[in-house]
């Protein structure tokens, strides 16, 4: 039998109490991960960890240093490290996407999750990689950084730096950090809120005519934190069937 690609592993997924976090904190059990399932809403939190076997749930507001020390605390203590963060937590409702009207404080809200939480979650995280001889940072951006969309890509723009920033600083620890950028993915509750002309307009500039799947991106996280991609960092990958085209 092969053995599993993350067996031994520590892995911080944060927002995964529902949705893609969730999706990531489950694929990387699958593959034999010992998951820290961070999340705000502890209860969601507690409820994946409950369903991920050799899991533990934690709360964490990923903006909060204070908070965040105490979750990678909490992953070192469990399990003795930590191998792999992925930032995934991120405020993304459709408020977010006016810029001249937003009020300063969402927009300092934003960025204080998207962005600096996720430097926050780096940075705490550094020294339980290098007792573990480095480790890899995956950062979830979005295709709409790229897209002038408003506030909230304007925040997944800012992270798509912090990606590269990091991978230079923390290089030397050999610690990788990786971006993903996902276009629309069709959870059941996206498709719901989607107007048919938005679905339409989405699939129309895809090349891969079909909604996007966590599934897709579950694949790419497990490829760029594995040791197939140990000579990648600094990179955004896009993940959304072709809707950027760009060489
Ligand atoms: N769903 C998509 O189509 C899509 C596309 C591109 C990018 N993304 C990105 O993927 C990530 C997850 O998206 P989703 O659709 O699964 O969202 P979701 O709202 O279902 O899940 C986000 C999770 O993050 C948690 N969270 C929010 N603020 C937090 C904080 N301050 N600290 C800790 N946890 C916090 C929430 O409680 C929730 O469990 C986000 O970063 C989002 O921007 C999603």
């Amino acid at each position: 039998m092969t053995e599993k690609r993350f067996a031994g592993k520590s892995v911080i997924v944060t927002g995964a109490g529902n949705g893609l976090g969730r999706a990531y904190a489950e694929a990387f059990a699958a593959e034999g991960a010992s998951v820290t399932v961070a999340d705000i809403d502890l209860s969601a939190a507690r409820e994946a960890a409950r369903a991920i076997e050799g899991s533990a749930p934690v709360g964490v507001d990923v903006a909060d240093e204070e908070s965040v020390a105490s979750m990678v605390a909490t992953a070192v203590g469990r399990f003795g490290g930590v191998d792999v963060l992925i930032n995934n937590a991120g405020l993304h409702m459709g408020q977010y996407n006016l810029t001249s009207t937003l009020p300063l404080a969402d927009w300092r809200r934003l960025f204080d999750v998207n962005v600096f939480g996720a430097a926050l979650c780096a940075r705490h995280s550094r020294d339980a990689m290098v007792s573990r001889g480095g480790g890899v940072i995956l950062n979830q951006s979005s295709n709409s950084s790229y897209l002038g969309g408003g506030a909230y890509s304007v925040s997944k723009l800012a992270l798509n730096g912090l990606t590269l920033s990091l991978a230079r600083e923390f290089a030397q620890d050999g610690i990788r950090v990786l971006g993903i950028a996902p276009g629309m993915i069709a959870s059941e509750a996206v498709l719901e809120r989607l107007e048919d002309t938005s679905k339409q307009r989405i699939l129309g500039e895809q090349l891969i005519r079909r909604f996007g799947r966590a599934e897709d991106l579950v694949g790419m996280a497990l490829l760029l934190c594995s040791d197939d991609a140990s000579f990648v960092t600094g990179q955004t990958v896009t993940v959304d069937g072709g809707f950027i085209k760009r060489v």
